[in-house]
């Protein structure tokens, strides 16, 4: 294991290597858990070189109380990816390192992505996950990068960044590891008590009953469906459900044939926002 927190150093250790070696690039925010590891281990089977950076964003929150809040578990991390591979190298930097001037988001135009669901409840948040994960692919310069599905929308944005920045990566989408109770995995988990990681089940056991009646169900009469089970919950609270055409994410008017549709939530248990998505 490698552990870099300069970015002078992460390139002088990458340079020699990039000749005829493939790098990976797993970029996440640290508070590693079981779903990380499977994009890491996609990239050790697919890439000679894997880099994991693990840096807390500060210009994708909106919200100064969860990016406080957000777990810091550098160590935890390290001994977690040292059970995946010796071979791995860590880019942790600090803020200042990544943001020398100001700590600011770049203008994007997503061409409509990032206005909607994550886009509409968390202003700016998408410039700021552009604005770092550019960085970090101007920095590493992978031949791929590896982004879960558990956050959907960010990775439809990302490959419409690759495009946009024309950068020659390839990116690579990954299923959804979930809990045994089906709550799918998450750092922000780790602020649920024991009952609310229980009663967050809820979250996926609704989106698969939704699936099962898209096949004879409008998405509005779906989407009704799902505010009232949520109406009157005791402990969580839905902040949006929507069904979308999973490419361009805008809402499904009538169901067309060659169309893709995937169902996102977004759901707060206490102060704990969660979200979750399903292909339908
Ligand atoms: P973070 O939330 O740490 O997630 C890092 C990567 O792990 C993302 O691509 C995310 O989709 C993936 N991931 C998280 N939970 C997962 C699960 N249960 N199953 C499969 N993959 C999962 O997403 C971010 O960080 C940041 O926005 C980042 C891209 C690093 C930019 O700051």
């Amino acid at each position: 294991m490698q552990l870099f927190t300069t970015k002078k150093d992460l390139d002088s250790f990458l340079y020699p290597l990039r000749k005829g070696k493939s790098i990976g690039l797993v970029p996440t925010m640290g508070a590693l858990h079981t779903g990380h590891l499977s994009l890491v281990k996609k990239s050790v089977a697919e890439n000679h070189i894997t880099v994991i950076s693990i840096f807390v964003n500060p210009t994708q929150f909106n919200n100064q109380d969860d990016l406080e809040k957000y777990p810091k578990t550098l160590d935890a991390d390290i001994s977690l990816l040292s059970s995946v591979s010796d071979d791995l190298i860590v880019f942790a930097p600090s803020v200042s390192e990544i943001y020398a001037e100001e700590v600011a988001s770049k203008a994007y135009d997503f061409e409509g992505l990032e206005k909607v669901m994550e886009g509409e409840f968390r202003q700016g948040h998408f410039e700021g996950v552009g604005t770092i994960v550019e960085k970090l692919f101007r920095l590493t310069m992978p031949n791929k990068a590896y982004f879960g599905e558990k956050d959907f929308q960010q990775l439809q944005i990302i490959k419409k960044l690759v495009e946009i920045t024309q950068l020659p990566i390839e990116i690579i989408g990954c299923p959804i590891l979930r809990e045994p109770n089906g709550l799918a995995m998450s750092s922000r988990n780790e602020r649920l008590t024991p009952s609310q990681r229980d009663t967050a089940a809820f979250i996926y056991s609704t989106l698969l009953e939704a699936k099962n009646k898209f096949g004879t169900k409008s998405a509005v009469s779906i989407t009704d469906w799902v505010k009232d089970q949520f109406e009157n919950h005791e402990s969580l609270q839905l902040e949006y459900f929507k069904i979308t055409d999973e490419n361009n994410l805008q809402p499904v008017l009538e169901k067309e044939i060659n169309t893709t549709y995937r169902a996102f939530i977004a759901v707060y248990a206490g102060d704990v926002r969660l979200i979750d998505n399903i292909l339908l």
